[in-house]
């Protein structure tokens, strides 16, 4: 089956209903599964993206093998033929969860979460304007908005539950997971970051910033939840890309630009998006897919 799914309703207990994810628990074990839905301006749209949630599991589990060497992480299988053997009540959904779900080490999370920049966007552009520095990074005077940052940078921010993350502090960071736990995340972060951005800007793909969560595994740190989508990430085609604006994003363009033009005042419901927005959406999302892990992406996948 390759349809659309804008809701999961699995025969184990729900940890956790993001707006993309459905997250399931099984002994000490989590189930991630990446549903179609897609989100503008923090809102879920009525609309699920064919294709997306497979694209974005993928991505995932791509980036998770490409830095194994860096860090360890959650992941026990993306194969649904071993994750419906492990768990035997999954059987008759094997098809819905391939390529869509992780099957993954249910850790204790920092409270924390790992955002580094290399760009100056969101978040960052707006406290760089007021005060120069970012979480109290001091930076070069003068840059421009969207502008490479002169080096990377880790700025800490603290997980809410209900509307945004807020910066902090590294200070703040290291009272919130202690000295040695903080100077690792934030190595590792630095780390994770340089090397995956390299690799994806030579394929035409800037990530600007993105987040990683860490969590604890037998006291072992380790990365958890999804990393370096365009869904954690900002992703910007790097051919349009031009600093001293905002850019356009990768995968969400079209349906901004659309929301946008209809004059949405962004707070739910959303509206529904034309079927012409919608197919250009998950051709952005293949062509992601296909830019960083070098294949086509197989639409008939089950
Ligand atoms: N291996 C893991 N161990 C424990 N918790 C995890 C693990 N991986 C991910 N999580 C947690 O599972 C949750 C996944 O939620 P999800 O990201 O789907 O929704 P959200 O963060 O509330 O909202 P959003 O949709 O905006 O991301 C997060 O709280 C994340 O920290
Ligand atoms: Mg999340």
């Amino acid at each position: 089956m390759n349809e659309v799914v804008l809701q999961t309703q699995l025969p184990l207990k729900l940890f956790k209903k993001g707006k993309v994810r459905d997250v399931y628990e099984a002994d000490d074990m989590l189930l991630i599964v990446a549903t179609d839905r897609i989100s503008a301006f923090d809102v879920v749209l009525p609309n699920g993206i064919p294709h997306k949630g497979r694209v974005l599991n993928m991505l995932a589990k791509f980036w998770f093998g490409f830095t194994k060497e860096i860090i360890a992480n959650h992941v026990i299988t993306t194969e649904s033929v071993e994750i419906v053997s492990q768990i035997n009540v999954l059987k008759e959904y094997e098809g819905m969860l391939k390529n869509r779900a992780t099957l993954a080490k249910k850790t204790r999370p920092l409270a924390v979460e790992c955002v580094v920049r290399g760009y100056l966007a969101g978040s960052g552009w707006k406290e760089y304007q007021e005060k120069g520095s970012i979480c109290g990074i001091k930076l070069p005077e003068g840059l421009k908005e969207s502008q490479r940052i002169p080096f990377p940078i880790f700025t800490p921010a603290t997980k809410a539950d209900t509307g945004h993350d807020m910066n902090i502090s590294e200070e703040k960071m290291v009272e919130i997971v202690g000295e040695k736990i903080g100077q690792e995340i934030k190595e590792k972060s630095l780390k994770i970051y340089e090397t995956t951005c390299e690799y994806a800007e030579e394929r035409g793909i800037i990530i600007a910033d993105t987040k990683f969560e860490f969590g604890l595994c037998n006291d072992e740190v380790i990365l958890i939840d999804e990393i370096l989508t365009p869904d954690s990430s900002r992703f910007w085609p790097k051919d349009d890309y031009v600093p001293g604006k905002p850019q356009n994003s990768f995968d969400k363009q079209y349906v901004r630009d659309y929301l946008e033009s209809i004059k949405w005042n962004k707070k739910p419901p959303a509206p529904v998006l034309p079927e012409e927005v919608v197919k250009k959406t998950t051709e952005k999302y293949i062509e992601a897919y296909r830019r960083i892990i070098g294949e086509d992406f197989k639409k008939n996948q089950t």
